[in-house]
């Protein structure tokens, strides 16, 4: 890796990004629901709480708790109320460290996650593209794509795909995030433009044909065995000499990490599998 020194404002706006994009810096002000009717302060009331219950729902108010734990934060082990991901501190800093990576080293190829909820990495992927671009040998030229049902998980496909059996995720309401509201993510972030496009539907529908040329990061995030092997099938060949292939559910998802390992098996993948975190790993592609 070229050890030119990075811009103090680039450093500066990468972390601040990162910071937001995980609500790190606003932890402390930080509303989760409570549900109401389970909360346990209510048995130390000693009374029937039921009327009241009644009247807090019908008056439309929420019970809340201010303040997030900034353990399970960094670690990307909650379900963030506003964040724009899930993913934590520690392993967005390895998708910037790979990003900036590739830029210093001036490795061909667009930037890609499959799986993206509330598009918070992939915003994280561009906000570091535009930040470097005048330093990037391949600035201005790279796509950051955003692929995603935006619905959601399928299904799971066990005739085809076993080791998916008992990963049903797919009503999960939590997990389907419409593509307007990424859209509206990376807008208020003020990261949105033609260089950002937007794959919508199954990975086996919208990865096989997507106009993809080369890949210099490929991030997946998907949970499931055949949702890990789609986008591996059809993109882990795009992935450029010294381009990142980042996995982050292969120490969360048995299933993910099947898919990977029999993927690696099968294309004579040799190179190492750094970990990164309790669940995120990546390797340096060697063509
Ligand atoms: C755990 S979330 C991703 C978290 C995200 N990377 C973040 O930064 O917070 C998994 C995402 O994968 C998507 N997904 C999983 N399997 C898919 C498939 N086969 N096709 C399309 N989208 C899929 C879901 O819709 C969901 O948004």
């Amino acid at each position: 890796m070229s050890d030119s020194p990075q811009p103090a404002a680039i450093g500066h706006y990468v972390d601040l990004l990162m910071a937001n994009l995980t609500r790190s810096i606003f932890l402390g002000e930080e509303s989760h629901d409570v549900n109401i009717a389970e909360w346990e302060g209510l048995a130390d009331l000693e009374m029937d709480a039921e009327p009241l219950l009644d009247v807090l729902r019908r008056s439309g108010v929420r019970l809340t708790r201010l303040g997030g734990d900034s353990e399970r934060r960094q670690m990307g082990q909650d379900f963030p109320p506003a964040a724009e991901t899930m993913v934590g501190q520690k392993r967005l800093a390895e998708v910037r460290n790979c990003v900036e990576t590739v830029i210093k080293d001036g490795i061909e190829g667009d930037l890609i996650e499959t799986g993206v909820w509330r598009g918070g990495v992939t915003i994280l992927m561009k906000g570091i593209v535009e930040a470097w671009a005048d330093l990037d040998p391949y600035g201005g030229s790279r796509t950051v794509w955003v692929a995603d049902s935006f619905d959601g998980l399928p299904a799971p496909n066990i005739e085809s795909y076993p080791a998916d059996a008992g990963l049903d995720l797919s009503e999960m309401a939590l997990l389907k995030v419409d593509v307007a509201t990424v859209k509206s993510n990376f807008a208020r972030y003020n990261l949105l433009d033609d260089r950002v496009r937007f794959l919508e539907g199954w990975f086996s529908d919208t990865l096989p044909d997507a106009p993809i040329d080369k890949l210099a990061v490929l991030r997946l995030d998907g949970d499931l065995y055949e949702s890990t092997m789609d986008a591996l099938v059809a993109l882990e060949p795009k992935v450029s000499d010294g381009g990142f292939v980042i996995v982050d559910d292969y120490g969360s998802w048995e299933a993910c990490r099947k898919a990977v390992d029999e993927y690696r098996e099968a294309n004579n993948i040799t190179a190492p599998i750094e970990q990164v975190d309790w669940t995120g790993v990546h390797w340096r592609t060697q063509r």
